[in-house]
């Protein structure tokens, strides 16, 4: 068996230390301000269905795939994609390097997170939440390229990368587990009060029908149920070599379907919990400002930013809501960037048989020096936005790639992977696992294709 000649490596010392570890890294920004809008955007209360089927049909049996690889290597993704076929390392690699983009760019926002929980406290952006955003804190008023730092953000881009670096030297079950399990139930708790909150502000109900109110028609659409997928895949954090890297640390007696089961629906539970909670207090806020919902309804930076931060200014208690909320983004964010940059200090700690911490001093220092010289400059938040769009439209459409490569070309290895699962673990796979797999390998080449069309 190959994991009997894999190198000396740390381990989770427990499967809960795993799941919490894995449950961090899938519960991230993506969780709270991509799905509420895709789901409202894409048939409300209707998707749901695409999206359950998108899960139990794609992302659960994707995640015991990529699980039995990172188990069965016992090595980070270049070393996992080489076991299985030694010509596939350069799928390990290019996962890897979608890891070192997204964690550079990452750091910028966990850092505007972090600003804005005590902006909320004094609602520093008073009654222009976008201009002050834009204009007063990123200072991108001047258009042009500039590398002059902007302090406000520089400070806390460096507390952050002090923040993930000390998380990770720490190692895999002192660093990684034990804050997962720290960041997790404290970011539960503090987001139910949310939800909660939001739950009594007049208007909610308002917000959760826009949310919820099932547009069938909307099934026809395929762009509906790629968007399904989209979600699922994004929001589980399939294919960017964070599964196996974290996988790989498993003990050999692992019950890797159990783990894989616990994280594919704590993911999705809280992810249903955030719409419920982000829809009822725009309910709130289209109620306040006498607009419609779908004036108001929107994702991603404009939504935490601008969006919530006028909301806060109208709502009575908002300081505290705005500071718990902008909390939430940081522990949400912070467990996903430690996971994403665990990909390449795992890579290139194995690549140059390096220890733990100088793999992490070396590679997670060097993504740090990175982010810190370019993201807080006027220059890199511009840049911010291309990487991002690069990082989802070449993530999302590479993910399709390695998906497609890993389990069209090496799909014969499936039977192979069918039975280290079924070795450890108690919830045994068949015939059925395999199918689901190849029937997701024709969806994502699917997605492939569209998402070719769209970007030419
Ligand atoms: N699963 C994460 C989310 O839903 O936000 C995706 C992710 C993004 C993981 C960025 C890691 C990361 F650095």
């Amino acid at each position: 068996m190959s994991s009997t000649k894999a190198p000396q490596r740390e381990v989770f010392v427990s499967r809960s230390a795993f799941i919490f570890a894995a449950i961090g890294s899938a519960v991230g920004l993506g969780n709270i301000w991509r799905f509420p809008y895709v789901t409202y955007d894409n048939g409300g209360g209707a998707f749901i269905i695409p999206y359950l089927v998108a899960l139990l049909t794609a992302g659960i049996p994707l995640l015991f795939f990529y699980y039995a690889m990172g188990h069965r290597s016992r090595g980070s993704a270049p070393l996992a994609y080489r076991m299985v076929h030694k010509s596939a390392e350069p799928i390990g690699w290019f996962a890897t390097g979608i890891a070192i983009v997204i964690g550079i760019y990452y750091a910028a926002i966990m850092a505007w997170a972090g600003s804005y929980m005590i902006f909320s406290l004094n609602e520093a952006w008073g009654d222009d939440a976008e201009g002050f955003f834009f204009g007063e804190y990123l200072k991108m008023g001047d258009p042009g390229i500039s590398f002059e730092f902007v302090p406000a953000v520089l400070i806390p881009v460096i507390i952050v990368w002090i923040l993930v670096l000390g998380i990770l030297l720490l190692g895999v079950q002192k660093g990684i587990a034990r804050f997962s399990k720290i960041f997790i139930p404290l970011l539960i708790v503090l987001f139910l009060a949310l939800v909660v909150r939001s739950l009594f502000l007049p208007g909610a109900a308002e917000g959760l029908n826009a949310l919820f109110t099932p547009d069938f028609a909307a099934l026809a659409d395929p762009g509906v149920w790629i968007a399904a997928y989209g979600q699922i895949f994004f929001s589980l954090s399939i294919a960017f070599g964070i599964m196996i890297t974290y996988a790989s640390y498993l003990k050999k007696k692992t019950n890797l379907t159990g783990a894989g089961l616990v994280v594919g629906f704590s993911n999705s539970a809280f992810e249903i919990l955030a719409g419920i909670g982000i829809f009822a207090a725009l309910g709130f806020m289209a109620a306040a400002q006498g607009v419609e919902v779908a004036d108001v309804a929107t994702d991603g930076i404009g939504l935490a930013f601008v969006g919530f931060p006028a909301l806060i200014s109208e709502m009575p208690g908002g300081p505290i809501f705005g500071f718990v909320f902008f909390a939430c983004l940081v522990f949400a964010g912070l467990t996903s960037m430690i996971s994403i940059v665990q990909v390449p200090v795992q890579a290139l700690r194995e690549k140059f048989g390096v220890g733990n911490k100088s793999s992490t001093l070396f590679v997670g220092g060097g993504m740090a020096v990175i982010s810190i010289l370019l993201m807080p400059t006027v220059t890199g938040l511009y840049a911010l936005d291309t990487m991002d769009a690069w990082a989802n439209n070449i993530g999302i459409v590479g993910s399709a790639v390695l998906a497609i490569v890993s389990v069209g070309w090496l799909l014969r290895k499936l039977p192979m992977f069918s039975r280290h699962l079924n070795a450890v673990s108690s919830f045994k796979l068949g015939i059925t696992w395999m199918i689901l797999i190849s029937i997701t390998g024709v969806v994502l080449v699917y997605m492939l294709i569209t998402q070719i069309i769209t970007f030419i």
